[in-house]
């Protein structure tokens, strides 16, 4: 017999879940700041097209160039900022690109 499995969530786990996600992101945020803006600030890191591998050999290079204050439980963490973050990027590229050639100011002529 199979056995039917529902998700238990109640309103409440909702909004614990919520919070969760978004103070991990603002933790993310915070440790890339802290750890990589302070040698060399900007998104050029984050706008680069890597993949999640290229992203965690060269923040193991960065790990070295930094002495300690990169530690290896913050690889993963930065890993995962690169990716969301580029995520976004390439969203409000598309978005951009569509603007221009789809939006309303386009001149006929
Ligand atoms: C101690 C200073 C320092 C810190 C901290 C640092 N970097 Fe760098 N980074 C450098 C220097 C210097 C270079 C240029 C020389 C090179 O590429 O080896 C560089 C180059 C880079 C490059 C371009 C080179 C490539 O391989 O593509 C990227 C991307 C980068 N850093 C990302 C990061 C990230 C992500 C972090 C945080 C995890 C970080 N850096 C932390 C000093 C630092």
């Amino acid at each position: 017999m199979k056995e039917e499995h529902k998700a238990d969530i109640t309103g409440k786990e909702i909004g614990i879940l919520v919070n969760y996600h978004i103070n991990r992101q603002k933790q993310e945020a915070a440790i890339f700041e802290e750890k990589c803006q302070k040698c060399h600030p900007g998104k050029v890191f984050l706008e680069q097209n890597l993949t999640s591998e290229q992203a965690r050999a060269i923040i193991k290079r960065m790990q070295q160039k930094a002495g300690n204050t990169i530690e290896d439980s913050d690889i993963e963490i930065i890993v995962r900022y690169h990716v969301q973050s580029h995520q976004a990027a390439l969203e409000d590229n598309i978005r951009a690109v569509f603007n221009k050639t789809a939006g309303p100011k386009k001149e006929t002529q």
